[in-house]
């Protein structure tokens, strides 16, 4: 796992869009694994920056998003159908036939499930896989105790994702849904690369677990540690409760010049 410890929120964005930049400049038809949540939304920005530069093109990207809430509109504002739409398929230009979520409002929702992960077979698999983590160590809607070897499946979304999730349904808990369906932890570590971002002090403690806790399904972030490509980039606060957070900036202001992705 590499560690990049940055100043900034908005350097966080960059650094980790320079790496999802270098996967689309190679393979123009690349795979990219999209996240929902405000701590992508740098990424995004950077990259949608780019696209207006004329220095990336979206068109041919394949998108597959991590999950999705269960019994919520497509068509409301915070189902992850509108999130990725606005954040990721219309600023980056990504054509929308090519732009895949978990359907949430499936009438068989296991067999939904099942189909999306032969969809993330059929294209071939993930490329790069953008990540956020949640206070309580969540990656998609992984919550703890999720097993290593899950695939695409339902999830009761824990009380703490529910409270933290208030916020975008009008600080109103009764309107966050209480089930998602979520690619599985067994389904993220498929993916290429993995790039996680974090930022803030209220994500410390799910960072510091996920980078040098054990291994254990009570954070299932920790399962970055079995990927053989995987980013971790945070900003200061974020980074507050590493133990070798010395090594890590070391690490990262020395990399050797083939290693270095940022440009
Ligand atoms: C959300 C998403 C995750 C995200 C996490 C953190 O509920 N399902 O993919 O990483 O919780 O969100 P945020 O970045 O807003 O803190």
């Amino acid at each position: 796992m590499q560690v990049v410890i940055i100043p900034t929120a908005e350097q966080v964005g960059r650094v980790a869009a320079a790496k999802v930049a270098k996967v689309v400049r190679d393979k123009a038809d690349a795979v990219i694994g999209v996240a929902t949540g405000s701590s992508p939304l740098t990424i995004y920005a950077d990259l949608a920056r780019r696209v207006d530069a004329g220095e990336l093109d979206f068109s041919a990207v394949r998108a597959f998003a991590l999950d999705e809430y269960v019994g919520l509109d497509l068509a409301h504002e915070q189902s992850y159908h509108s999130v990725i739409r606005n954040e990721v398929t219309e600023r980056l230009g990504l054509k929308p036939a090519l732009v895949h979520v978990p359907d949430g409002s499936a009438a068989d929702l296991p067999r939904a499930c099942a189909d999306y992960e032969q969809l993330i077979r059929d294209a071939g698999g993930v490329d790069i896989q953008i990540l956020g983590i949640g206070a309580n160590g969540h990656i998609g809607f992984n919550e703890p105790t999720s097993s290593f070897a899950s695939r695409t499946r339902i999830k009761t979304l824990a009380p703490r994702t529910r409270a933290d999730n208030a916020r975008f349904f009008h600080d109103d808990l009764e309107q966050v849904p209480t089930h998602c369906l979520t690619q599985g932890l067994a389904t993220i570590l498929d993916a290429r690369r993995l790039v996680l971002v974090a930022t803030g002090a209220g994500k410390a403690d799910a960072v510091a677990a996920m980078v040098e806790g054990p291994l254990s399904s009570m954070c299932p972030g920790t399962a970055l540690q079995l990927h053989p490509d995987a980013t971790v980039i945070v900003d200061e606060d974020a980074a507050s409760r590493l133990i070798l957070a010395d090594y890590y900036r070391h690490t990262y202001a020395h990399l050797p010049a083939w290693q270095r992705y940022e440009d």
